[in-house]
């Protein structure tokens, strides 16, 4: 069967007890290889080493650990094409997306090696005589991560960097459709000089690596982001060891656009925000609410710009829409597919393609004529499809925009300063875009939304802190 790629664990590559083969989306016949599928055992093992790993680290100069990530940064770089095509290969995407991911990952490394310098605290005047006060940061102390299987580089960076910037060790879990891309970066931090036990990788099943490493009470924290379902088992676990968790979950994101929108802006904001990256980003425009005066206009151009779209084999030049991640999320997406029809809307595209290997490939569909009660509207569907819902006014879209259980993202497309300006007010999502897609964000900027789709503190930028950091308040009696 080969080499199976492995655990790391105290610095060294280790075993486990069983391994999963890891196929590409595009075609099921290519076999990516066999990756370590880890148990509890392992967590332990890798959480034992942690522990040692602790107390140095913490106190480590931060020069150190700026230099460190910074070395992380320029490897992701310098081998930024082997990666993309990983990131391509075991997750579907076209190889723009992978190797704009790949950067991305890259640019969060070296952001956080400049935060390792700029960690404050605050001196502040005591309500006691001759009493000084200090507010300052302390690492959390071993933290898991848990990652999904959309961003296979991105959101592990955007974990790992920050916990290792701030002092903490690092038990990391990646999701099991994508350990290649996982298991390039754990190699790249261990060959950049991350001292053993400092950063672990555990590759393997979230109910058993995932549980274990919520249960032991050495770790401090979680940051996870996935599925409601998951987050919300996690929640009950996390709170029962009095863990801190952050989380980041699912979406249903709004696209407003408004009579007064650039068509041609408004069409490529939406086909971009629903259907790149075959509408796997929780941050994706799943409904677009489209004003009645445009909405004609606004349909016929998406439709026909719908229809022009590649979809195929990520790995070839100029695909545009790669395959659905899994077998599982295509049965998915199909079954929504059918209920949309089923609750009334006119659906355009949506159906399986076939192309010349065995892939999972979906055309882009379009839910015409959706209500916001539909289930079709009102659940994370999580793949190429988005529904359209006709509204009258600006008070009509925001009320419409803001009736759902989730709040990550939002956005309008209008050329109005009043509706744009009015509409960051008021819309219940953490992020809002004016003009953009409602996914691609920024990686040195609070991530993160409301209601069911976020938990605990922001990620990315300097509110990483937040997560990763623990405030301590000292007072020096000086007299
Ligand atoms: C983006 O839209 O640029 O899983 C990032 C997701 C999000 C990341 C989105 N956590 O889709």
């Amino acid at each position: 069967m080969g080499e199976i790629y492995q655990n790391l664990i105290g610095g060294t590559w280790r075993k486990a007890d069983d391994a999963s083969e890891n196929r590409s989306p595009s075609d099921i016949t290519d076999l990516i290889g066999m990756f370590a599928r880890g148990g509890a055992k392992d967590v332990t093992e890798a959480t034992d080493a942690a522990e040692i790993a602790f107390p140095a680290w913490s106190r480590s100069n931060p020069q150190v650990r700026a230099d460190l990530l910074d070395r992380i940064a320029a490897e992701i770089t310098r081998r930024e094409t082997e990666i993309a095509l990983m990131l391509a290969r075991e997750e579907g995407k076209v190889l723009p997306e992978a190797l704009a991911e790949t950067r991305r990952a890259a640019h969060v490394f070296r952001f956080f090696a400049g935060e390792t310098l700029r960690l404050k605290g605050d001196a502040v005047a005591s309500v006691r005589p001759d009493v000084d006060v200090e507010v300052t940061r302390e690492p959390l102390g071993i933290v898991g991560l848990i990652t999904p299987w959309n961003f296979p580089i991105a959101i592990p960076a955007w974990k790992i960097a920050p916990a290792l910037a701030y002092g903490n060790c690092v038990i990391f879990k990646p999701a099991e459709q994508t350990p290649g891309s996982a298991h390039l970066l754990a190699q790249i931090i261990h060959e950049a000089g991350c001292p053993a036990g400092v950063f672990n990788l555990v590759m393997g099943r979230g109910s058993v690596v995932g549980e274990a490493m919520t249960s032991d009470p050495r770790i401090s924290g979680i940051s996870f982001t996935g599925s409601v379902p998951v987050g919300r088992h996690l929640a009950g676990t996390c709170a029962a060891n009095m863990k801190k968790l952050q989380m980041e979950m699912g979406g249903k994101n709004p696209m407003i656009v408004m009579d007064d929108a650039d068509l041609q802006t408004a069409v490529s904001v939406c086909l971009n925000g629903a259907f790149y990256q075959t509408g796997q980003r929780c941050t994706a425009s799943s409904r677009l609410i489209v004003q009645s005066g445009i909405h004609d206009a606004f349909v016929a151009e998406v439709e026909k710009q719908l229809k022009a779209l590649k979809v195929g084999h990520a790995l070839t030049e100029d695909m545009q829409i790669g395959p659905v991640a899994s077998e599982s999320q295509l049965n998915s997406n199909l079954s929504y597919v059918a209920l949309a029809a089923e609750e009334g809307c006119e659906v355009l595209g949506g159906e399986r393609l076939n192309r010349d290997t065995n892939g999972f490939f979906q055309a882009p569909a379009l839910f015409l004529g959706s209500k916001n009660s539909m289930r079709s509207a009102r659940e994370e569907i999580f793949g190429p499809c988005a529904s359209v819902i006709r509204v009258e006014d600006f008070e009509e879209a925001v009320s419409v925009a803001n009736d759902t259980q989730f709040g990550l993202s939002s956005g309008i497309c209008t050329t109005n300063l009043r509706n744009a300006r009015e509409f960051k007010r008021r819309s219940a999502a953490g992020m809002v875009m004016v003009n953009l897609p409602t996914a691609g964000v920024d990686y040195h900027v609070p991530f993160g939304g409301r209601k069911a789709s976020s938990y605990g503190s922001r990620e990315q930028g300097s509110y990483a802190a937040e997560f990763y950091t623990s405030v301590k308040t000292s007072y020096t009696f000086a007299g």
